[in-house]
């Protein structure tokens, strides 16, 4: 076991005019699940193969524990690596695809034996041990996969979307047994995916990466309440965010007839960089539904904001209503959380109102988080 260390880690391919990882920085504890996330292209793969040494390193260096690897040979790293494809040898049995890596390495067979037979016990893989992997299942053949990574006991596992070739249902099984499993043997864990919600349920920390630049580490709860700038907002969450472009005001920002109160401090700063607005967030379950009693402080007008519904997506404990609201002058979509036994009809009005202290704000131009 060991910490992993990006430090301001760099790859440019070879004729790229910008680096497809971007001065990476990143401090993974020992025995931590760290989920490296992001859009397609946004060089998750590259910061993994840069740890495993698939990939040269052009800048800054990489750790393990205190170990500089940064140009050492993949094989001296002391990592195993799970890949999309798995891999498997199709004329080898599941034993030997587990223990091939150690019979290259010269493990004595008995050993070999013992570490396949303890993986296989661990990962429910004890009947097919003799099996070859066109005999299996997907998901069994994702296990013999994690399985050759287990026997080789190394200091770090690196995952690179592993369950992207299983069924929706399967993959959600498996990403909790992968999880369990991390915790019960405690090897630090670099895991890419670009599925926010995997991300979110299976890491310690999730690290968002957008065009090769690091936007925030942070463990779940933290990345979804207090995300760092309109991008990680905008990507974390299902549902997304609602984000709405309003005028900045002094003391608070205007969403509908509500006001949003926002610090003077953040105000200013929007203020310095010439901003005339500020971006304002609300997840669609913080907002509460006023029907059309409560009023605003300023006038008569119901508070907050009326969202007109288009669509309502029911889905038993509770629902998502899909409408649009006249913000600023504009037409925007907004997404509301509903309870599921009070779900409105397409065309209704619901007047909805942010949470006081749930809503965030963020710089329209440079996309930073303003609000505390
Ligand atoms: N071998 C290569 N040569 C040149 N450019 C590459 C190479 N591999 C990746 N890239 C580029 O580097 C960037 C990052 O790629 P990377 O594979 O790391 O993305 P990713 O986040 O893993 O994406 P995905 O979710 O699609 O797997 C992309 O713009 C990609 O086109
Ligand atoms: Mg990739």
């Amino acid at each position: 076991m060991a910490t992993v260390t990006f430090d301001k880690a760099t790859r440019t391919y070879p004729g790229a005019e910008r680096a497809a990882v971007d001065k990476l920085e990143i401090a993974i504890e020992d025995g931590e699940f760290l989920v490296l996330v992001g859009p397609s292209g946004c060089g998750k793969s590259t910061s993994l193969r840069m740890l495993a040494g698939l990939e040269d390193v052009n800048g800054g260096a990489i750790r393990i524990g205190d170990r500089d690897v940064t140009h050492l040979a993949p094989k001296d790293r002391d990592i195993a690596m799970v890949f999309q494809n798995y891999a498997l040898y199709p004329h080898m049995t599941v034993a030997d695809n587990m223990g091939f890596a150690l019979k290259i390495a010269g493990v004595a067979k008995t050993e070999i034996r013992t570490r396949v037979e303890e993986a296989a016990k661990i990962l429910d893989l004890t009947e097919y041990l003799g099996r070859k992997p066109k005999a299996l299942s997907g998901g069994q053949r994702q296990r013999v996969a994690m399985g050759r990574a287990i026997v080789r006991e190394p200091q770090v596992f690196l995952m690179d979307e592993p369950l992207s070739n299983l069924d929706a249902k399967l993959r959600v099984q498996t990403r909790t047994q992968i999880a369990g499993l991390q915790r019960r043997l405690g090897t630090t864990t670099v895991y890419v995916t670009h599925d926010q919600v995997e991300a979110m349920t299976m890491g310690d920390r999730v690290a968002v990466l957008k065009d090769g630049l690091l936007q925030q580490v942070d463990s779940p709860r933290n990345m979804y309440d207090r995300p760092a700038n309109l991008f990680v907002a905008g990507f974390i969450g299902s549902p997304a965010m609602n984000l709405v472009e309003v005028p900045l005001t002094d003391g608070g920002v205007q969403f509908g007839n509500s006001i949003v109160p926002v610090s003077r401090e953040a105000i200013a700063v929007a203020a310095d960089k010439g901003d005339r607005t500020v971006t304002v967030g609300v997840r669609p379950e913080h907002f509460d539904v006023a029907g059309g009693q409560a009023t605003s402080l300023a006038n008569d007008e119901p508070a907050g904001v009326a969202v007109t519904v288009n669509v309502v997506e029911e889905l038993g404990a509770d629902g998502y209503v899909y409408g649009t609201a006249e913000i600023g002058g504009e037409q925007k979509d907004i997404v509301v959380r509903v309870g599921g036994r009070q779900v409105p009809l397409k065309g209704d009005v619901l007047h909805v109102v942010p949470r006081p202290g749930e809503t965030h704000v963020f710089s329209t131009s440079s996309g930073e988080r303003l609000s505390d």
